[in-house]
């Protein structure tokens, strides 16, 4: 069962309810946004947990973490996730956190991937699926795919359009595992 975290749109989240995969839950760091309005509308429990109401990031993470596992998740997708998880949550989830990115990495890691690759003026860019841990976007890299930057009017979409495919290709494969 695969437990997702989301922060905003619900874009990815909802390429992996699309596939079928298994989604037993979705976690938010933040309350009202659209990819929580997806969970709902695929019957799916879903629920924000936001750091003001905690402690620390830690007591958030642990309690994020608890919910997900009382809900049967033994995989965490971030989908679009801003937040970085604390030892709290990663050490509840060993080599089976993923997450989806929109660069080459260790190119153009965090949340300006896409400007930053065109600001650079590379010729491609690309997704990455990787494992997650306590760095910004340094985990193990599961699977890479490049896109070409030109035409740049179109590189968000098509990239978007890489992730939506690759994502669930890659967490289908883990699932079995
Ligand atoms: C995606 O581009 C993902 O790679 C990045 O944030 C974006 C999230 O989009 N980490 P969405 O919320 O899945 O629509």
């Amino acid at each position: 069962m695969i437990g997702v975290l989301v922060s905003g749109e619900g874009s990815n989240l909802q390429a992996l309810l699309d596939a079928g995969l298994p989604v037993a839950a979705v976690a938010s760091n933040r309350a009202g946004v659209r990819a929580l309005e997806r969970a709902e509308k695929a019957g799916v429990p879903a629920a924000a947990f936001l750091l003001d109401e905690f402690a620390d990031r830690a007591q958030r993470d642990a309690t994020m973490a608890n919910w997900l596992q009382e809900q049967g998740v033994r995989l965490v997708v971030c989908a679009g996730y801003l937040h970085l998880l604390t030892s709290a949550f990663l050490d509840r989830f060993p080599e089976r956190i993923v997450n989806v990115h929109p660069s080459l990495l260790p190119e153009f890691p965090g949340v300006r991937a896409i400007d930053e690759a065109l600001e650079a003026g590379v010729e491609t860019t690309g997704v990455t699926v990787h494992l997650v841990d306590e760095g910004l976007d340094t985990g193990t890299v599961i699977r890479q795919e490049p896109v070409p930057v030109e035409p740049a009017e179109t590189l968000v979409e098509r990239i978007h359009a890489v992730e939506h495919r690759l994502l669930p290709e890659v967490v289908r494969e883990l699932c079995v595992r």
